[in-house]
């Protein structure tokens, strides 16, 4: 795939968490229960902020997108993510049990935010 194509679908990932995330903020303003915050916050961070600086940055320099380990961050940081944010939610509903599996997403996720920064040190070039 080329790093424009895959620009292009972190977009559209993007936009789909800022949805979810949106929706949650104001369902947290409008209820007065905050006990997700930290969910509405990651789901904006990791997923809307995040992501679109992914395609941005993709989309300036397409050899970002491009090669085995942006394959790797692609797919590790879309699989990990979306499961620590499930995770996330039944910790702050009271699920003490699932924190190993937080913290594994979390490592998870760091390891693919590790192959982004290599790709961005290694192929962004004016
Ligand atoms: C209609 C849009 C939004 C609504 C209604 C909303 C609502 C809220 C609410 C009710 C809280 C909890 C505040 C607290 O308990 O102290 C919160 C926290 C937070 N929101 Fe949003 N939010 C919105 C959009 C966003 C966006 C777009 C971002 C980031 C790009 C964002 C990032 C955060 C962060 C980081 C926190 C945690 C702040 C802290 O640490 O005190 N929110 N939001
Ligand atoms: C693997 C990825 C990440 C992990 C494991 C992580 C973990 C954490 C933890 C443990 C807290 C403290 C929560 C608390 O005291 O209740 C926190 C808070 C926060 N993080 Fe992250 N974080 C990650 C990524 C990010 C990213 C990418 C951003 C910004 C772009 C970010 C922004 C924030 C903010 C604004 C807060 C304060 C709001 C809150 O408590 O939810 N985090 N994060």
């Amino acid at each position: 795939m080329s790093g424009s194509a895959r620009s292009t679908i972190w977009f559209r990932l993007a936009v789909i968490y800022f949805a979810v995330a949106v929706t949650l903020g104001v369902g947290m303003g409008a209820s007065g229960d905050h006990h997700l915050m930290p969910v509405h916050a990651h789901l904006n961070l990791l997923g809307w902020v995040s992501m679109t600086l992914f395609g941005l940055i993709t989309h300036r320099f397409p050899a970002v997108g491009e090669g085995k380990l942006a394959l790797f961050h692609f797919w590790v940081y879309n699989l990990s993510v979306p499961v620590m944010m499930v995770a996330l939610t039944l910790r702050m509903n009271g699920m003490v049990a699932i924190e190993p599996l937080l913290g594994l997403t979390s490592g998870i996720t760091w390891l693919a935010v590790m192959a982004f920064v290599i790709q961005v040190l290694t192929k962004a070039k004016s």
